[in-house]
């Protein structure tokens, strides 16, 4: 198979031609309870998942971005039960991580705005590469015993001190336009990943040169960001108006000239 491509197709045909065991990290968001239409395209779910599992390598990922639909007053669940049908069929779910939007679009009604978008991390057997993001924290207390002082009192040693721990799994992230990514053409497809959600989920379950496969790849942002991160990468849309967005988004701001082979 070549890498470094979109098929314009059904990622259930490009997933027939890849061998087993064969990719490193899927990163993707399908298209959910029909909130969106995507140029009238839907998905068969359950034969998606079960392909998955085959393509994937033993201590590979898969990071699934889904939230439900609201019908007739109630969310639907189905995020819930995509989740359980991956671990029927062999999966683990290693975490279920928040994608989690610093400004959503506001919600009327009798509920609170919606924030965030779960981020299930699927993995088959114990995940292989776990390169967690840290962050910097500032400790400032009593902490260390010093002396004990002539008449038996404690004496405490004020300290402040910086050390780096892992990051939570609630992923915060801005978005909308010219924050999502910069590259306006992008904008042309509704339903676009942040890069940063992108860059850091790439970063943690990958290294350099491993194998990063989107079966949704909307407007190129996993072909974008792979590229740009050293890895390499394949992407199945099925809608040929995405897929000439991808293309020219990734010509235009990456110098990759995409030769789509379907
Ligand atoms: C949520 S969007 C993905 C957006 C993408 N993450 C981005 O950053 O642009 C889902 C995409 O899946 C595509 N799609 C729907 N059914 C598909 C299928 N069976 N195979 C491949 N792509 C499909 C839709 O056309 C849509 O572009």
């Amino acid at each position: 198979m070549k890498l470094g491509k979109i098929y314009n197709e059904d990622c259930l045909i490009t997933m027939s031609r890849m061998p087993n065991d064969f990719i490193d990290l899927v990163i993707t968001s399908p298209p959910y309870d029909d909130i969106r239409n995507y140029n009238g395209y839907s998905f068969q779910f359950e034969k998606i998942a079960q392909a998955l599992y085959h393509v994937i390598k033993p201590g590979g990922m898969v990071i699934w971005v889904v939230a439900d639909a609201t019908i007739n007053g109630s969310e639907t669940g189905t995020s819930f039960r995509q989740a359980l049908y991956f671990k029927e069929i062999g999966f683990r779910i290693h975490d279920t991580m928040i994608y989690y939007k610093n400004n959503p679009m506001p919600q009327t009604g009798k509920r609170y705005h919606q924030h965030f978008e779960y981020m299930f991390a699927f993995s088959k057997e114990t995940p292989k590469t776990f390169n967690p993001i840290s962050e910097t924290t500032k400790y400032r207390g009593l902490a260390n015993m010093k002396n004990r002082g002539k008449n038996g009192s404690l004496d405490y040693e004020k300290v402040e001190r910086t050390k780096e721990k892992k990051v939570g799994n609630v992923f915060c992230y801005s978005i909308g336009g010219g924050i999502s990514t910069k590259d306006k053409i992008a904008y042309n497809h509704p339903a676009i990943f942040p890069e940063e959600l992108v860059i850091d989920q790439i970063n943690t379950w990958t290294n350099e040169n491993d194998l990063v496969y989107d079966p949704f790849m909307g407007s190129g942002t996993t072909a974008k960001i792979s590229q740009l991160l050293n890895r390499q990468w394949i992407g199945s849309e099925i809608s040929q108006e995405y897929v000439k967005i991808a293309e020219q988004r990734l010509k235009e701001h990456i110098g990759k000239d995409l030769f789509v082979t379907i």
